[in-house]
This record gives structure tokens, C-alpha cells and sequence, in this order.
């Protein structure tokens, strides 16, 4: 396996913000994995994952739901507090749930304190335009934020289901008008989900701060996929832009080192498997 500053983690220092922003600038692709429990956490670390993202995904991957919706933010503190015990040098993000954070910018900062106090360094909130003010005031209060867009799972009902969004000029346009916003009001990380490739890498070009995506191609800074997906013990259809890592491997180990290899040297993922 080639070697990078990342990998071989069991002696790498915390990975920061100001790490990332390193690796962004030097072009160094970044490997973020979800992750819900201690064991995992360490497994992650000590492959080299950079970033874990405890993912409300942990709704379906973790308690066999349809969607994120139900999770809550008892459910994610716990889960963020598992992950923080188990973690040692990795960036950790938490997820802010559904209705954590609609009702005012002061539920927001509520909540998001829940979240760094079990041990999160990011918090991550779906959606552009109503949300960047929300963004800002986090963002002044010291809780750096990751602004999720394209698909955002918390809007499957509203979305129509899972689909590629940004695919028409109005709805790249609206996408571009987001991320900037957001960055404006102070977000640290975008996370793209389900945009084409192509307009993902030209989002990504634009924007000052580091992309990760799913499903959106390979033009972002780094990417992201569910644990359980990338292990393929998801039920269900595998979406079209999971590879399976534990296939041709000895060991879960093994699949997350061939995640983090593939990731950084761009072998994963392929533009024309983005999408659903
Ligand atoms: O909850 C989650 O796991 C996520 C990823 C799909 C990015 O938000």
C-alpha cells in the first residue's frame, strides 16, 4: 500500500482543522467513514481514516429504520459519545438530527453544546439558504460546522426519495448560490450528496473550503461512505457509487486501509458511478 501522511495512523497526531485545510490546499484527498461505536472508532483511527461522521444514517444502518428522520439527539450523543471514547486521532463530526436545529438558531446552539460535549469537533447541519444564518451562530460561538446540500436525507419526503439533485441550471444555480452562502456565514466543510460529477467538481473548484462527497463523483476534496455500505452488510440494493471493499480481502482492516489507499490515490470514486 503507498504510503502518505495519513495512513499507518497508530503514531499520526490528531487530525485538526488546520490539517485538513493543509490537505486541501496540497491537493491531498481526505477519507471520512461513518462510524457509531468505540470499536469502530479505533478500527478507523488506526487504518487512517481522517474523519469519522457519527451519521444519523445510525437511524438505518444501526436501528433498521427506513429513513433518519426518528433519530433523535439523546440517540446521537450517546452514539457521539461511543465514537469520542474509542477515537483517538481522527476529526470527529456529529450530525445534528432532524428537528434539532429547525426551530431557532437558539435550539441550534443547544444542541450543537451536546454534541462537543460528548466529544464531537464539528457539527454537521443539512440544507442552504434558511440554514446559513443558523451556520453563523454556531460558527461565532467556537462550533466549527460542515453545511451538507445536494440530496439531504432529512428532506426525503420533501426531495421525492433519493435523487440526484442539481441536475437542470436553476437547480446547480440555487446549489452554487448555497455553498457560497454558507461559506460566507463561516462553514469549514461542505459535504455534497447525490450531485452529477461534473457539477460537483465545479462546485468544488469554486469553493475556498474543503468538499467531501457522496455520490457526487471525484472532483471533491475528499469522500465519504456509510461503514455498513462500504462493508456491504447494508440490506437492501447496494447504491450504484458503493464499492464493496471487503470483497477480494482478509479482514474489515484490510478493506478500510483499501478505502483510505483508494480515496487519497483516486482510484475511488469513479465519475461514472456517481449518483443512486
Ligand atoms: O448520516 C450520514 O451518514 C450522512 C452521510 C450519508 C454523509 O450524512
Amino acid at each position: 500500500m503507498a504510503e502518505s501522511t495519513s495512513e499507518g495512523s497508530r503514531d499520526r497526531k490528531p487530525v485538526d482543522l488546520l490539517r485538513i485545510a493543509q490537505m486541501h490546499r496540497a491537493g491531498e484527498k481526505i477519507a471520512m467513514l461513518t462510524c457509531y461505536d468505540a470499536a469502530f472508532a479505533r478500527l478507523l483511527d488506526e487504518a487512517g481514516v481522517d474523519a469519522l461522521l457519527v451519521g444519523d444514517s445510525l437511524g438505518m444502518v444501526i436501528q433498521g429504520r427506513a429513513h433518519t428522520l426518528p433519530v433523535t439527539m439523546d440517540e446521537m450523543v450517546y452514539h457521539t459519545a461511543c465514537v469520542a471514547r474509542g477515537n483517538r486521532s481522527a476529526w470527529l463530526l456529529a450530525d445534528m438530527p432532524f428537528g434539532s436545529y429547525q426551530e431557532s438558531a437558539e435550539q441550534a446552539i443547544r444542541n450543537a453544546a451536546r454534541l462537543f460535549q460528548a466529544g464531537a469537533q464539528m457539527v454537521k447541519i443539512e440544507g442552504g439558504g434558511w440554514t446559513a444564518a443558523t451556520v453563523h451562530e454556531l460558527v461565532v460561538r467556537g462550533m466549527p460546522v460542515c453545511a451538507h446540500l445536494g440530496f439531504t436525507p432529512q428532506s426525503v419526503h420533501a426531495l421525492g426519495g433519493y435523487r440526484i439533485q442539481g441536475r437542470d441550471a436553476g437547480g446547480a444555480e440555487t446549489l452554487l448560490r448555497h455553498a457560497k452562502e454558507l461559506v460566507d456565514a463561516g462553514a469549514q466543510m461542505l459535504l455534497f450528496e447525490l450531485v452529477p460529477s461534473a457539477l460537483a467538481r465545479e462546485l468544488c473548484a469554486q469553493l475556498p473550503v474543503p468538499t467531501i462527497g457522496i455520490g457526487a463523483g471525484s472532483g471533491c476534496a475528499g469522500q465519504v461512505l456509510v461503514l455498513h455500505d462500504m462493508l456491504d452488510v447494508t440490506p437492501g440494493r447496494r447504491p450504484r457509487f458503493v464499492r464493496n471493499f471487503l470483497e477480494g480481502g482478509a479482514s474489515i482492516q484490510e478493506a478500510v486501509r483499501r478505502y483510505v489507499r483508494d480515496v487519497k490515490s483516486g482510484a475511488y470514486p469513479v465519475d461514472s458511478l456517481h449518483g443512486y
